[in-house]
């Protein structure tokens, strides 16, 4: 009796809470450059080390560099299965740790070339696999393209990634801006990268959080500040995640926090009901709408 009660104390400590369905998240920016696979990868094994299970999916497809941020060559990407239809868990990898994530692929494949049954067949797959996991993490591609828009309307939270350079935060505004008007009604929340202080990311979010209070009657919130750190080019040298590559350096102590805030923050909090299938739902109407 007490060595059972022991045991399921233990399981229970020995898990994180996981979410009630997985929580979907989209990296995006207005310009491009800033960050975003980085940051989306980085997050992403900090998730998982956090004993989340999390499939990263790279959707900048034609032009995806997630594994190449990883060092393995996928022989098979979304972009080959745009062609092949091949079953959609075969394109799943195991990156570091207990990571998944399917690249992009590069080549002329582009989401706009899906047909209509190939649609149904790519929600469908999702769908199946999205069970295996608590966090789906989109990496979109730069701007705010139609097919982008829509997309970024049918996910629970929205990542948008800025550097304090005035074109940045001018064009992650104006991102904001598109997907207000797009109807998006995910909260958005800012992560400020490269850095020179803790002071001037906040000031980026300041001005930006101003503008969509004024401009859009819309709160928006910190993720985090990441300062501008040689890590990072470090690790794209060494095709290796930052936060593995040296887990104290400044960037990746500041993602390492900023996954472990998120995810802490979300502890406890009921998931809206069928929030899966709204999530299909909604991507099912955009695609169709196009
Ligand atoms: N915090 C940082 N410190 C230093 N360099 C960075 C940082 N974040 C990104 N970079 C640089 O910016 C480049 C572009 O990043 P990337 O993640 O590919 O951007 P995006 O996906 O938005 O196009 C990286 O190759 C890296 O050299
Ligand atoms: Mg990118």
């Amino acid at each position: 009796m007490v060595r059972d009660q022991a045991e399921r104390l233990r399981r229970a400590l020995s898990r994180p809470r996981r979410p009630a369905s997985p929580r979907t998240i989209a990296v995006a920016s207005g310009k491009g450059g800033v960050g975003k696979s980085n940051l989306s990868l980085n997050l992403s094994v900090s998730l998982s080390e956090l004993g989340f299970r999390v499939l990263l999916l790279d959707m900048d497809v034609g032009m995806g560099n997630i594994d190449i941020l990883l060092g393995q060559s996928s022989p098979l990407t979304l972009a080959d299965w745009f062609s092949t239809r091949l079953p959609l868990s075969d394109i799943v990898k195991s990156g570091p740790g207990q990571l998944s994530y399917i690249a992009g692929g590069t080549g002329v494949a582009q989401w706009r070339t899906l047909d209509m049954a190939g649609i149904d067949y790519f929600l469908a797959e999702l769908q199946a696999l999205a069970s295996r996991y608590d966090y789906l993490i989109f990496d979109m591609g730069a701007g705010a393209s139609e097919e982008r828009l829509y997309f970024l309307k049918s996910v629970d939270d929205v990542f948008i990634v800025t550097t304090p350079e005035p074109t940045a935060v001018t064009d992650a505004y104006a991102m904001m801006k598109y997907m207000h008007a797009a109807g998006s009604e995910a909260p958005f929340s800012i992560i400020v990268n490269r850095t020179s202080c803790g002071q001037e990311g906040y000031g980026v979010f300041q001005r930006l959080k101003d503008a969509a209070a004024r401009f859009l009657n819309k709160p928006i919130a910190l993720l985090g500040i990441v300062p501008e750190d040689r890590v990072v080019a470090r690790a794209v040298v060494s095709q290796m995640p930052f936060v593995l590559l040296d887990p104290k350096a400044k960037a990746s102590q500041a993602v390492r926090q900023m996954a472990w805030r998120y995810a802490m923050g979300r502890e406890g909090e009921p998931a809206p009901p069928g929030q899966i299938p709204r999530f299909f739902a909604m991507l099912r109407q955009f695609l169709l709408e196009r």
